[in-house]
């Protein structure tokens, strides 16, 4: 058994100088032959180790480089260096990894996000995305604690399935049909009755409408688990790959639903405020100083910590599309055209820098848009008596735009029935679906929360691949 270490966190935490340690880690850098920087991914802060002069071999402190793994025996002993109160007075040491100098990319020294992306296998190792990925781990962990608390119960949706749950068509096909030559049939169209489901299959784009049905048992549950599309969108917000938290509930109309978003962003960013304190308070400066690279007018107004303080205390705004558009055709942007997109007005899809306008320069703070044109959005949101709009809402917030998509489901069958024939939606395929609405059918709602969105919102990350692991974009699956 090796595994007798004391994590340096909780060595930092503890403080109790005088007693023998044992830790392990990797080492950052290694200064005057005699000064050991050690991080074994459990803080930010790394450990100072005192390899005293004359103490060790030299053939081993060569061996003592940036990116190797150490194993240290010590005496905890107060620091007289800044910075820290302890450090560690190495008694045994033992390189457990060699990492060759001139062949290892992580310097100490500042790398850009850019290069950092094409060596993310070893990207975990820096300060930066260590604070990224614990405050990843916070909010994932936050969610399951919220849900938990309130009752939810967690649904594991397929990953494969034969459906287009949003309706839009950008879906990563599964198949083991031999490509160079597929079966066809009588018609010469391809025979999916020969591939592995006996029927054409794909990767989800949610989870949302099997969530559906177990809510109608449950009444409250919710999926968290990755979805797919294949939208061709590079863009420093969209992945082919993500994660999405989808709560589904009977009993709740668009206002519940609205109040559960706020009430659960709002509790998951506090979470990662109280847990993940040092490595937010890391990454708020990590932007400021990114952000001293910008015009004046080009950074933000508040802080990262100031942001999220704001967001947790805060209520959100909340504006029908409507109201909406109104603000926006007499916005100044779109009366001196600067839009890219002119607002055209009622009906029209709201673009990302509509959106952006209304939480950054007119709100100043997140909004819930509701009650959208029908002819926008997905078949099975619940129609308004309007005759026009449907109960769907989005989230906005600053900095990122779109973060949370629900609505209230429409759970009138022959409502449901005449509206998904009007968009071509293929009744057959979802008669379990239509099944929900006769047999014991209730108003119900939900929503999706895009997971790395929410992350990049609480870390302050400009590029949504800098906050998943190994991002999954078109052109892009190395690792
Ligand atoms: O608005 P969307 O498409 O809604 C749904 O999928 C519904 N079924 C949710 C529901 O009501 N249960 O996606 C929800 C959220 C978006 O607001 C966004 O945050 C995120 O998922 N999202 C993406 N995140 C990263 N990359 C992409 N390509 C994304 N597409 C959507
Ligand atoms: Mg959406």
């Amino acid at each position: 058994m090796i595994n007798q270490r004391i994590k340096i966190k909780a060595l930092l935490s503890e403080e109790a100088t005088g007693r023998e340690v044992t830790v392990m880690g990797w080492v950052r850098t290694f200064r005057n032959n005699q000064f050991i920087s050690l991080n074994d991914g459990s803080t930010n802060t790394n450990l100072q180790i005192v390899a005293e002069l004359g103490q060790f071999d030299e053939s081993l402190l060569k061996k003592i480089t940036t990116g190797a793994a150490l194993k240290v025996k010590g005496m905890v002993v107060p620091s007289i260096g800044k910075g820290q109160k302890i450090e560690l007075k190495a008694t045994e040491l033992e390189v457990l990894g060699e990492c060759p100098a001139d062949e290892y990319p992580l310097q100490p020294k500042k790398h850009s996000l850019e290069f950092l992306r094409e060596i993310a296998h070893l990207r975990f190792r820096t300060n930066t995305f260590g604070a990224v990925f614990r405050v990843r781990h916070a909010l994932a962990y936050a969610i399951h604690k919220f849900f938990h608390e309130k009752g939810f119960i967690y649904i594991h949706t397929p990953i494969i399935t034969a459906s287009d749950a949003e309706g839009a068509g950008e879906m990563f096909r599964v198949t083991t049909l031999p490509l160079e030559h597929l079966p066809r049939d009588e018609n010469g169209n391809i025979d999916y009755r020969q591939d592995f489901f006996g029927r054409s299959t794909n990767l989800t784009v949610s989870g949302q409408l099997e969530a559906e049905l177990a809510a109608t048992a449950f009444s409250e549950v919710y999926t968290f688990g990755p979805t797919f599309r294949a939208e061709n969108s590079n863009t420093t917000r969209h992945l082919a790959e993500f994660w999405m938290i989808e709560p589904e509930m009977a009993f709740y109309d668009l206002e519940d639903n609205m109040l559960l978003a706020e009430e659960f962003i709002q509790y998951i960013i506090r979470f990662a405020m109280e847990h993940t304190a040092e490595d937010l308070a890391f990454l708020a400066q990590r932007l400021a100083e990114e952000e001293k690279q910008l015009p004046q007018d080009k950074r933000s107004e508040m802080s990262l910590t100031e942001k999220l303080e704001f967001v947790v205390n805060n209520r959100f705004e909340r504006v029908t599309y409507t109201d909406a558009i109104e603000i926006l055709k007499e916005s100044a942007p779109n009366k001196k055209k600067k839009f890219q997109f002119p607002v055209t007005g009622w009906g029209m899809d709201l673009q990302s820098e509509h959106e952006r306008y209304l939480v950054e320069k007119h709100f100043r703070k997140p909004v819930i848009i509701y009650n959208y044109p029908g002819a926008i959005k997905a078949f099975y949101m619940r129609q308004n008596d309007d005759g026009k709009t449907v109960a769907a809402m989005d989230i906005l917030v600053p900095g990122i735009g779109e973060i949370v998509g629900g609505s209230q489901r429409e759970e009138r069958p022959e409502k449901l029935l005449e509206r998904m024939r009007s968009m071509n939606i293929p009744e057959k395929e979802l008669w379990w679906y239509l099944d929900i609405r006769r047999f014991g059918s209730v108003p119900h709602s939900g929503f999706g929360l895009g997971f790395e969105r929410l992350v990049q919102f609480v870390t302050g990350m400009n590029n949504i691949r800098d906050v998943i692991p190994f991002p999954r974009t078109p052109g892009n699956a190395e690792f």
